[in-house]
């Protein structure tokens, strides 16, 4: 069997390895064009591919899903994914954690302690069902807000974010930021996202290479270390307050109710607050816009989701097209384990402590693996539909796999759905821009460019996304139709105990 170093990959040079970056031809070697060169990449090397980072472990990219089944399958039962190394050291060193990682950093012991604590909670059913009609209304907030207020020049990427924030505030707090609400544009909301970007921003630029900030604090380590501290401290002061009402007995069935009748103290549930956000923000945003893009370029499948909001009580198409623009568009652009196990990988037997990055969303995109690959065809999820296909388990794991998977899985599908069906019964949606949409990642994937300015002719809302256009032409307004849909569609999952699409 041949080792690491036999596998193909790019050029790697003597003590530098590939410090220098990536590159691929026609779209250079910035670090937010990564998807396009792991494309590349994989089309050059095969399904098995060398990176050779100096000062960190080995790395390799795995295009193939039957290979990424197995190291999945041999993740152990503290399954390794590393990333966000300046994360979890400044929050281990915060006083509002106690010391604590939380889930999206830790490892091994820690981290399956952490989430032994709290994912009963965060998964129950019954606390799930509690927020129903809360993100529904949020929902509905959003929809009037972009309807009536959105103007000439304003940024609606940021609408999407504030509506995501909103939600999982109001789940993980018990707190209503109102951020659509004209008075609240310069609080608290805007100083949350503004510094979950700034943290995203440092961790990447701190998270490569040599990290020498252990020891040497950099200008931007030192940076990233208040901005975390800001952000920690906002959230604990919210979960205070919250545990008040807990206090006074208004929170049972709650998010917060539940984790508190069940022990947790106020550090577990600060820490568990902080991750919900940074996890549930950005992701479920990015979802929406790629769902409205594709089904903006794909007037007959809206034609049919709209029919099947309004004139059905089947939310079979709903989720298809999620599904289907989670597999053209995840919002985590590849997936990652670090084994702690030797690995026999094809005809390569790899070390313990190689670091796997599972690119799905390059498989999923493969012809060797899917028919039409580049088509937005959500019937190929359906299972009474003659164009369903049966595609490899481990091809599109858009929430990863396994008991380190997406603890927001639930929280976010309902969100999702709900927005997506608010505004495909609401809107005609339409999108004028250039197709297939460019991509640019920064750890998740966006849209290129900003969804900058917007303009309102006659009944239109048009969404300006820099010289791209999403935009909304209103269509039906039936609020309780959709509300009862939406409850009817989760009741039913809750009490059949139904898998997630
Ligand atoms: C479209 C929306 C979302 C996508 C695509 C997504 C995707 C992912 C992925 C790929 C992982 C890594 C899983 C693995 O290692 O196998 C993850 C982990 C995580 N996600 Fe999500 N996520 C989404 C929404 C959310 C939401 C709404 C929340 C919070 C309510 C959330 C919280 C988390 C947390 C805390 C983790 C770390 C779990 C752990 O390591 O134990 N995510 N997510």
């Amino acid at each position: 069997m041949k080792g690491f170093k036999h596998l193909p990959g790019p050029t790697s040079y003597p003590f530098i390895g590939n410090l220098l970056g990536y590159k691929a031809p026609g779209v250079g070697r910035s670090p937010s064009q990564t998807p396009h060169i792991w494309k590349y990449f994989n089309q050059q090397f095969g399904p098995l591919v060398r990176l050779d980072m100096p000062g960190n472990n080995p790395m390799v990219l795995v295009f193939d899903p039957n290979l990424a089944e197995q190291v999945y399958r041999n993740e152990g039962v503290y399954p390794i994914r590393p990333g966000f190394d300046s994360l979890g050291y400044i929050r281990s060193r915060l006083k509002e954690t106690g010391g604590n990682e939380g889930l999206i950093t830790s490892s091994g012991g820690k981290w399956r302690e952490f989430r032994n604590k709290v994912q009963y909670s965060v998964l129950h059913p019954k606390v799930r069902e509690t927020y129903l009609t809360t993100v529904h209304e949020i929902g509905m907030e959003f929809a009037d807000h972009i309807q009536q207020n959105l103007k000439n020049g304003e940024d609606a990427t940021q609408e999407f974010y504030k509506w995501a924030l909103e939600t999982i505030v109001a789940i993980s707090l018990e707190t209503r930021l109102n951020c659509f609400h004209p008075s609240q544009q310069d609080s608290v909301n805007t100083q949350v996202l503004s510094l979950m970007k700034e943290i995203f921003h440092g961790c990447k630029n701190l998270d490569v290479g040599a990290k020498l900030w252990r020891y040497f604090p950099s200008k931007t380590f030192r940076k990233l270390e208040r901005d975390i501290e800001l952000f920690t401290q906002i959230t604990n002061q919210m979960i205070h307050k919250a545990i008040q009402k807990e206090k006074e007995n208004k929170l049972q069935n709650t998010l917060l109710g539940n984790l508190f009748s069940r022990g947790c103290d106020e550090i577990t549930m600060t820490v568990l607050a902080t991750d919900l956000i940074f996890g549930g923000v950005e992701q479920v945003a990015h979802a929406v816009m790629f769902s409205l893009y594709l089904l903006g370029v794909n007037p007959d499948k809206q034609e049919i989701l709209h029919n099947e909001l309004t004139r059905t009580q089947n939310p079979n198409y709903l989720k298809a097209v999620v599904k289907e623009t989670m597999r053209l568009y995840p919002p985590a652009v590849v997936n990652i384990r670090e084994l702690r196990v030797p690995l026999e990988l094809g005809e390569y037997s790899l070390e313990p402590g190689t670091v796997y990055i599972l690119a799905h969303q390059i498989m999923s995109r493969n012809p060797e693996y899917i028919r039409e690959p580049e088509q937005f065809i959500p019937e190929r999820w359906m299972r009474e539909s003659s164009q369903k296909e049966e595609l490899p388990p481990f091809l599109t794991l858009p929430f990863g796999w396994g008991p380190r998977s997406c603890i927001g899985r639930r929280f976010s599908e309902m969100e999702i759905f709900s927005m997506i069906s608010i505004l495909a019964s609401r809107f005609q949606i339409g999108w004028e821009g250039e197709a297939p949409l460019r991509i640019k990642s920064e750890i998740v994937i966006f849209p290129e460019g900003e969804l900058s300015s917007t303009s309102r002719r006659d009944n239109n809302l048009k969404v300006k996304h820099s010289s791209e256009n999403i935009f909304f032409k209103i269509k039906s307004l039936n609020k309780q139709t959709l509300l009862n849909f939406f409850i009817k569609e989760y009741q039913n999952r809750i009490e059949n105990g139904r898998k997630a699409p």
